[in-house]
């Protein structure tokens, strides 16, 4: 029998252990053999603005993504962080070159986030990805996610 004044931190644990069990959905598939082919050292997005990379991580990301941020990226309270956003420093960038920095800092951060997820003193938070979606799909997405930003 556990003793009543253990019973919070059991629950804390049980909620813990529940989130450390977040997987990435291995049921995800992803075709993106009509893209173009991207080399092992492609430095930032090389789908950007490309509609067929669009549609291809538009049904990514609502089988991978929505159910942590929402569908189409409208997040709604969802447990993930709004990701329509995450360029909105780059935006007022009058410099192209330097906008051009921000973005692909930004990219990096992307793929990184996505890749190998989010785990914070032990407790994914949110799952890698890198065994399910190839840097092919994981671009593609962040195309999507590029062309519904506000
Ligand atoms: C199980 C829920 C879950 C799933 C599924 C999920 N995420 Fe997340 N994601 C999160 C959480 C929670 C965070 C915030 C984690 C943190 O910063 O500690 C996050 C953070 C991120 C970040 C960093 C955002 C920022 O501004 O810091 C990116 C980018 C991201 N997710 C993209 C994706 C993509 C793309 C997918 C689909 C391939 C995905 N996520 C699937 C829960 C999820």
């Amino acid at each position: 029998m556990i003793p009543l004044r253990q019973l919070p931190a059991l629950l804390i644990l049980m909620a813990a252990s529940a989130l450390a069990a977040e997987v990435a959905d291995p049921n995800v598939g992803v075709d993106t053999s009509t893209l173009p082919p991207i080399g092992a050292t492609v430095e930032g997005n090389p789908y950007r603005n490309l509609p067929a990379a669009i549609a291809i991580g538009r049904e990514a990301y609502n089988q991978a993504c929505a159910r942590c941020h929402g569908i189409d990226g409208n997040h709604k309270g969802q447990v993930g962080l709004p990701l329509l956003r995450m360029d909105r420093a780059c935006g007022p960038i009058a410099d192209p070159a330097i906008k051009a920095m921000c973005l692909r800092d930004n990219d990096d951060f992307f793929m990184k986030s996505v890749q190998n997820g989010k785990t914070r003193v032990g407790i994914v938070h949110m799952p890698a990805w890198k065994d399910i979606l190839q840097p092919e799909a994981i671009w593609a997405i962040r195309s999507f996610l590029e062309s519904r930003k506000r």
